[in-house]
């Protein structure tokens, strides 16, 4: 018998979670070695880092996929939608949106930051449409937000987790609103979830005559919280 394929949505910001998992043992660790009370204090913030560590740890192996559901249940899906994903990394959204598919298909760009995301290529989000049985759905393209190939007014749904952030210039986040609003078709719907700029997200998306609604982070599931912002191009 053939061992049943596993996806792998991979771990985000794996380098953050090392760095403050290092950091946070490192001053836990002090006060024990050099036992005097102007190093007790690194105690506490070891703690925080160990912790937070810890819970981005939980929401790439669990929480990201009880959000990425609270991000598609946002959409009242007819099955023909024309569906893009944003920085799709390993197909997470694009693929969750293409099994609520019939005959719409669900695109995926990425420029594949490997830093940004364990195993972070092109091959491993095809091999995860694979086993989730989305092939056919599903399309990846090497793009960048900032600049796209796709013709005005082309998706009924953009979709985007944890992508823009990854953009440090202001006037460069600005222009991925644009192109995401350039490429949302009128009466489309955009599901954009991030853990800052939320409110730069806002007022961009409204400075080009979107419609938005932001909804309050997600603390259970999603660590650092994650916020979504819901916009409607009418
Ligand atoms: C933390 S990962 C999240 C991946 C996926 N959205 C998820 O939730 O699992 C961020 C992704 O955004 C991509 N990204 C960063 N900057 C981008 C850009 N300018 N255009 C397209 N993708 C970008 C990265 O390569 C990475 O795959």
């Amino acid at each position: 018998m053939v061992p049943q394929q596993k996806t792998n949505y991979g771990i985000d910001a794996p380098n953050v979670i090392r760095n403050l998992f290092v950091i946070g043992v490192i001053l836990f660790a002090i006060p024990f070695f050099f036992p005097y009370f102007y190093v007790a204090w690194m105690i506490f913030p070891g703690i925080i880092f160990i912790v937070e560590a810890v819970l981005m740890l939980v929401y790439s192996l669990y929480g990201k996929f009880a959000h990425r559901d609270r991000m598609l249940n946002k959409i009242s899906w007819k099955g023909d939608e024309q569906v893009l994903d944003v920085g799709t990394g390993k197909g997470l959204l694009m693929i969750g949106a293409a099994k609520r598919l019939t005959t719409g298909k669900s695109t995926g760009i990425d420029i594949w930051n490997t830093e940004d995301l364990t195993g972070n290529n092109q091959q491993n989000a095809l091999r995860n449409a694979a086993i989730e049985g989305v092939a056919d759905k599903i399309e990846i393209k090497n793009e960048n937000v900032m600049k796209m190939d796709f013709a005005n007014n082309s998706f009924d749904v953009i979709l985007s987790n944890l992508c823009l952030h990854n953009i440090y210039n202001k006037e460069d986040r600005s222009a991925a609103c644009k192109e995401i609003s350039r490429v949302l078709k009128p009466g489309g719907t955009g599901i954009i979830s991030d853990f800052r700029h939320g409110k730069e997200y806002k007022h961009n998306f409204e400075a080009l005559g979107l419609q938005t609604t932001a909804y309050t982070p997600n603390y259970f599931s999603t660590f650092p919280p994650l916020r979504i912002l819901v916009i409607k191009k009418l």
